[in-house]
């Protein structure tokens, strides 16, 4: 199908600009999803697609649940909107109620966005705010970790560690940050069952980062727990 070609639906494809695609190529040859329930999509061409990925990891209850498509439809017909600044409405504090009695321990305070790159900079912010705050101004310092994906803001970038996402922005990335080496390691854990053996000695290379910056200076160490964008990588069983 050609780029300025409509396809099956009338819509032209040259508008919608895809991010982490290859614009040219896809619109070349596009695989178009108009279809979704429980595991499979269905295809303009009506094959099913196994969903293996439930999404981009955001449709893990499985598609067009009518449950939830039910309860989205009964709460926009009875409040869409309603600000939360300065004003309030049930809604939030219910679910932030909910989310608070599942994390552990003192997790108990919880701050809304709407995408993970907004989470990882939010985070980002509240921890220098929070040092700030405590009379720490001077810990600015942010370590993040190579392969690292926190998203595609300044904040996220900067602490992220993939190389194609950085390399066009590297002299206006977030100053003061360093990062762990990462925990992809082929030669000593390729074919492992379970979590893998080898690699907790990346992680102790926070000591190092930590003795070479002084710990009065940093801020905030982020990092996923499991790698999922740049590759997903389990984390080396614990000695
Ligand atoms: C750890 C982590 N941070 C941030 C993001 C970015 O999320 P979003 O695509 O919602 O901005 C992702 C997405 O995969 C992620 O895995």
């Amino acid at each position: 199908m050609a780029v300025n070609k409509p396809h099956s639906e009338g819509a032209r494809l040259d508008n919608f600009w895809m991010p982490f695609t290859a614009n040219r190529q896809y619109k070349s040859t596009p695989r178009l999803l108009t279809k979704a329930e429980g595991m499979y999509y269905t295809d303009v061409e009506g094959n099913a697609v196994l969903d293996a990925t439930a999404g981009l990891w955001c449709c893990n209850a499985g598609h067009s649940r009518t449950q939830i498509s039910e309860a989205v439809s009964r709460q926009i017909k009875e409040l869409d909107y309603a600000p939360t600044f300065q004003m309030g409405h049930p809604l939030p504090f219910e679910l932030a109620e909910r989310l608070a009695e599942l994390t552990p321990a003192d997790l108990n305070h919880v701050f809304f966005t709407n995408s993970g790159s907004e989470s990882a900079d939010t985070a980002l912010k509240i921890a220098l705010a929070y040092q700030r705050a405590r009379g720490h101004a001077n810990r600015t310092m942010l370590i993040g970790r190579e392969q690292g994906y926190h998203g595609t803001g300044f904040g996220g970038i900067s602490v992220g560690g993939m190389v194609n996402n950085r390399k066009a922005y590297s002299s206006q990335l977030l100053p003061g940050v360093d990062h762990l080496p990462h925990t992809l390691d082929i030669e000593r854990n390729a074919f492992s069952r379970g979590l893998p053996e080898y690699g907790i000695e990346r992680a102790e290379v926070l000591e190092q980062l930590i003795a070479l910056h002084g710990a009065e200076n940093i801020a905030a160490v982020i990092v996923e727990p499991m790698s999922g964008s740049g590759g997903v990588i389990l984390p080396p069983v614990a000695i």
